[in-house]
């Protein structure tokens, strides 16, 4: 096999570099160089070649471009190398078990297989027996005897095997003569074990010596360092060449998936805006996935959206802090607060303990918001939620929500409305439309819609929290807030016309996207 590319890419090459003078690289210059300064023209072992002072990495492909410049040869040697087994490592240091059962025999005259076994331990005796009995010492009537004709052709065989274990331990080279024997110990388990290795080893060619001769040694360099460029020496140094022209294999940037790519514009806007990122995780207490957000339990809001449950007897145990903080939103949920009625419903700590996948990331806003209570400012995060849809092309199982939320005194519907204009365009859409809706947590609440293959699709939901929700946290000022879908924005944003192309890994879609808007 060729060390680099294919066949044909190899020949190509071979052909282009015989019609050009050879230029090489400073790594091929070494390793030819190194070669050309032994006397003979013997073949290189790649280890010794490590004296050029290269590494393997740099000698391997060095030498593969050098003999496709014709200046050197790579032969390839298949070596077998044998290695000690646990077994053949006791044998070694304790002897065969045959001849160990052997010596017992010599010395009795005769042995039963019950005082064998009892002498050598069960599997030992049995291994000793099977190969004494080739040997033409098999038990009889349950007795092994000692039987002096076959004796030395048994002690010769012994002493190669021994001889063996004694050669592959040291590491030596073994002699042809012990082919049969080491086959033998090959299939014996746990013995011997031997390994294939291939190595290549490299001649220095008639034309690479006329080269090295030729050429005298100048190091070029490769690569423009700032250390070159600071201390100078880019002014007297010589650049290496790179031929242009070369037609070689066509490679492929790597890039960016194109939803990654929106979501860093999106993240841009927001951090140019000075908000601050959020995150959290796709498992959510309900807790914090409805009861925060003033949706009852027993309402029908709840199956709004249609929710992934985790098992039910998986559940979350709240802090101390969180249970007292998920009692308040219990009774604004029963009772109200001052000026605005509740549901009066009852409500359970034990409901609110359930988990599920996170339907929409506001929960990460009602987080954020108790947390940094007294800060104003804004938020926003880029992050999937989880929702039980029966998958078309305006609707997936799992996709992204742009959510955000603006806690300041100045907060309005206004400023709502001009945020959320402004962002979509920031990303080239200047055609949406704003429209009541309702949600839950918020009053009042606006869908932003666009019209996509001529129908109006909803892009998110927004509006300004309830006092039901910030009340129970201690916000003072007015939060807008929205949840707006990532995919359906990408859908436009590249031209597409169905959610599920965005994951279908079209690998022509991934290296040829462009922004169609
Ligand atoms: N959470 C809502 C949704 O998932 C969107 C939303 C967020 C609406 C914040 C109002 C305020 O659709």
């Amino acid at each position: 096999m060729d060390l680099i590319g294919s066949n044909f890419f190899h020949k190509f090459l071979k052909q282009n570099i015989m019609f050009q003078t050879v230029e090489i690289s400073n790594n091929e210059a070494k390793l030819l160089y190194f070669l050309n300064s032994r006397e003979n023209s013997q073949p290189v072992s790649m280890e010794e070649c490590i004296e050029s002072n290269l590494t393997e990495e740099e000698i391997r492909s060095a030498s593969s471009w050098l003999k496709m410049k014709g200046l050197v040869d790579l032969s390839e040697v298949k070596e077998v190398k044998y290695e000690l087994g646990d077994e053949g490592k006791k044998y070694l240091e304790n002897g065969f078990p045959e001849e160990n059962l052997l010596l017992l025999v010599k010395d009795k005259g005769e042995l039963s297989i019950d005082s064998v076994m009892k002498l050598m331990g069960d599997s030992n005796a049995r291994i000793a027996i099977a190969q004494a009995s080739k040997f033409g010492f098999a038990p009889v009537n349950g007795k092994i005897s000692m039987n002096p004709d076959k004796w030395a052709i048994f002690k010769e065989e012994i002493e190669r095997r021994k001889q063996i274990l004694k050669l592959i331990e040291a590491e030596m080279p073994l002699d042809k003569l012990f082919e049969t024997t080491l086959q033998n110990l090959l299939k014996r388990g746990d013995v011997i074990y031997s390994r294939k290795k291939t190595r290549w080893n490299l001649t220095i060619t008639d034309r690479g010596r006329e080269y090295a001769r030729s050429t005298p040694i100048k190091l070029t360099i490769g690569e423009l360092t700032p250390q070159i460029l600071i201390d100078g020496s880019w002014k007297t140094a010589e650049f290496r060449k790179y031929d242009l022209n070369l037609q070689g294999k066509q490679f492929h940037r790597v890039g960016r998936h194109p939803l990654k790519y929106l979501i860093n514009e999106i993240r841009d806007i927001f951090l140019e805006l000075g908000f601050t990122e959020m995150s959290g995780n796709y498992i959510e207490s309900t807790g914090w996935n409805m009861d925060s957000l003033f949706i009852p339990q027993d309402h029908p809001a709840r199956d709004m959206q249609d929710t992934f449950y985790l098992s039910s007897k998986s559940k979350v145990n709240f802090s101390k802090e969180e249970e007292k903080l998920f009692r308040k939103f219990g009774s604004v949920q029963k009772n109200g607060i001052r000026g605005y009625r509740g549901y009066g419903v009852d409500w359970s700590l034990n409901e609110s303990e359930k988990l599920v996948l996170r339907t929409h990331t506001t929960p990460n806003t009602i987080r954020y918001l108790s947390k940094y209570k007294d800060i104003e400012g804004g938020f926003f995060s880029v992050e999937k939620v989880f929702r039980h849809e029966s998958v078309d092309w305006k609707h997936l199982a799992e996709f992204h929500q742009i959510e955000g939320a603006v806690h300041s005194k100045d907060t309005s519907l206004a400023t709502l409305k001009w945020f959320l204009k402004y962002f979509y365009a920031r990303l080239g859409f200047k055609d949406i439309r704003l429209a009541p809706s309702y949600y839950p947590y918020t009053e009042p609440s606006m869908d932003v819609i666009v019209k996509i293959n001529g129908k109006d699709v909803e892009l998110g939901g927004s509006g300004i929290f309830r006092p039901e929700v910030l009340k129970p946290i201690g916000i003072k000022y007015p939060v807008m807030a929205w949840g707006m879908g990532l995919e359906r924005l990408a859908l436009i944003y590249y031209g597409l016309n169905d959610l599920r192309q965005l994951y279908e890994s079209d690998i022509d879609w991934l290296r040829n996207f462009k922004i169609k808007i």
